[in-house]
């Protein structure tokens, strides 16, 4: 049985920071951002949005494509989780109306934990070939004003929904997997921003996915030249790049990661939707029919657990995207002043007056008595 991503889309604020305006407040070269990180701009996040609202806007145009009645399983995959105890899943569970009869869970593991809900999902379907799950990765990444990290911040939410006979993509039974306990870049409770060691943090990607991409070759028996095209886990482009040049080295220019960047060039790190975020890009943007052809993924989550996979694109796939609406969601984001986003950086509580929208209808009130309190605008309950 094919079991795979049937439907797939992401969502990220309406509001993002250019990191021109960021070098000049930082006194960085602009060249350092975009030309050494490869970053152009990165979304920014109004009091109002967090994971919880992404995840149900990303998450509402999977369902749309999809009978509802069929998902038994949600699965929210996240690191800037806004609770220890409560899934925020549930939440998302609420706000798209899906029946009761629907486990649904958190999981964690950095930027891998969207990877490793999709492993999950995928058994789910074996055992029961009728079910949908639906995946969503949310993440909103925060480093300390000024820190060698900052301009590599972002968002958004990734959703989808994993069931047999996939419309997108079939992901493949074969995969390269290492794990390592090395702290790269953890968020201890109670920080809001994440701490890390940029340079352990890039080598251990690499060094992950020299190990990964070597067991991934061996378990599936294939030569480089049966991997049509290429995304990579992308905290900044520049990174995924270099993950790219490693492994398909003067083949590199074939494998089409550099279509695989466009939207996290303008949104920045998402750590668990971000390897998701280059497949929908790639999916988007790239001018070649990948019908039947096999694309390379390779995870990475700090910490450190480190996945290479693939998938199988189905002939169908173009008829599930939305690159035009993509593109205009992008093109149409609000640019911040630096002051602006200094006021977001400090975490300002939701208040009534705020002029800022969220990306969907569903918006964060207040926080009552530790409980956060979500409005719909189109419902008009809490
Ligand atoms: P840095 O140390 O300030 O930068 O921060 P740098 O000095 O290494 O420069 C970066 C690149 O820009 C270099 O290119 C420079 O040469 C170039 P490279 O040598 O790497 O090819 N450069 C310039 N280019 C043109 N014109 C200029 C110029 N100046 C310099 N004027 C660092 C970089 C990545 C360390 C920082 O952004 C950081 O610490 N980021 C946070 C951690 C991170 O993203 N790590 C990536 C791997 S870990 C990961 O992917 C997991 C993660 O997503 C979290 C999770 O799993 O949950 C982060």
């Amino acid at each position: 049985m094919k079991i795979g991503l049937d439907a797939i889309a992401f969502s990220t604020s309406k509001y993002f920071l250019k990191l021109s305006e960021l070098a000049a407040h930082r006194g960085v070269d602009y060249a350092k951002y975009c030309v050494g990180i490869g970053q152009k701009e990165m979304s920014v996040f109004p009091p109002k949005e967090d994971i919880i609202t992404l995840a149900v806007s990303a998450a509402e145009k999977v369902v749309k494509q999809t009978d509802a009645e069929k998902i038994d399983m949600l699965i929210f995959a996240t690191e800037s989780s806004v609770d220890l105890s409560k899934s925020a899943g549930i939440y998302v569970h609420r706000f798209l109306k899906l029946k009761n009869e629907c486990c649904v869970f958190d999981v964690k593991q950095a930027c891998y934990s969207m990877t490793a809900a999709l492993r999950i999902a995928k058994n789910h379907v074996q055992c029961n070939p009728h079910s949908k799950v639906l995946v969503v990765g949310s993440d909103i990444v925060k480093y300390s004003p000024g820190s060698s990290g900052e301009a590599t911040q972002g968002g958004s939410a990734v959703a989808a929904i994993v069931s047999a006979d996939p419309r997108i993509m079939e992901i493949e039974n074969f995969s390269g997997i290492y794990t390592s306990d090395v702290m790269d870049f953890w968020r201890p409770i109670n920080c809001n921003e994440a701490l890390f060691d940029g340079k352990l943090s890039a080598y251990n990607y690499l060094k992950s996915l020299g190990i990964c991409f070597d067991q991934y070759m061996q378990k599936s028996r294939l030569t480089l030249h049966k991997i049509d095209a290429a995304c990579f886990h992308a905290p900044f482009c520049k990174m995924a790049q270099k993950a790219g040049r490693q492994i398909f080295a003067e083949e590199y220019a074939h494998k089409n990661v550099d279509d695989s960047l466009i939207y996290n060039s303008l949104i920045g790190n998402s750590c668990s939707s971000s390897l998701f975020l280059c497949l929908i890009s790639l999916l988007d943007n790239c001018a070649k029919n990948l019908s039947g052809k096999r694309v390379g993924l390779f995870s990475y989550g700090s910490g450190s657990v480190a996945e290479y996979f693939s998938g199988i694109i189905s002939d169908s796939y173009r008829d599930m995207l939305t690159p035009r609406e993509n593109a205009s969601a992008l093109k149409n984001r609000e640019a911040v002043s630096f002051e602006t986003y200094e006021y977001f950086c400090s975490n300002p509580a939701p208040t009534l007056n705020q002029k800022y929208e969220t990306s969907g209808a569903v918006y964060l009130e207040k926080i009552e008595n530790y409980q956060r309190i979500y409005k719909n605008l189109e419902e008009n309950f809490s």
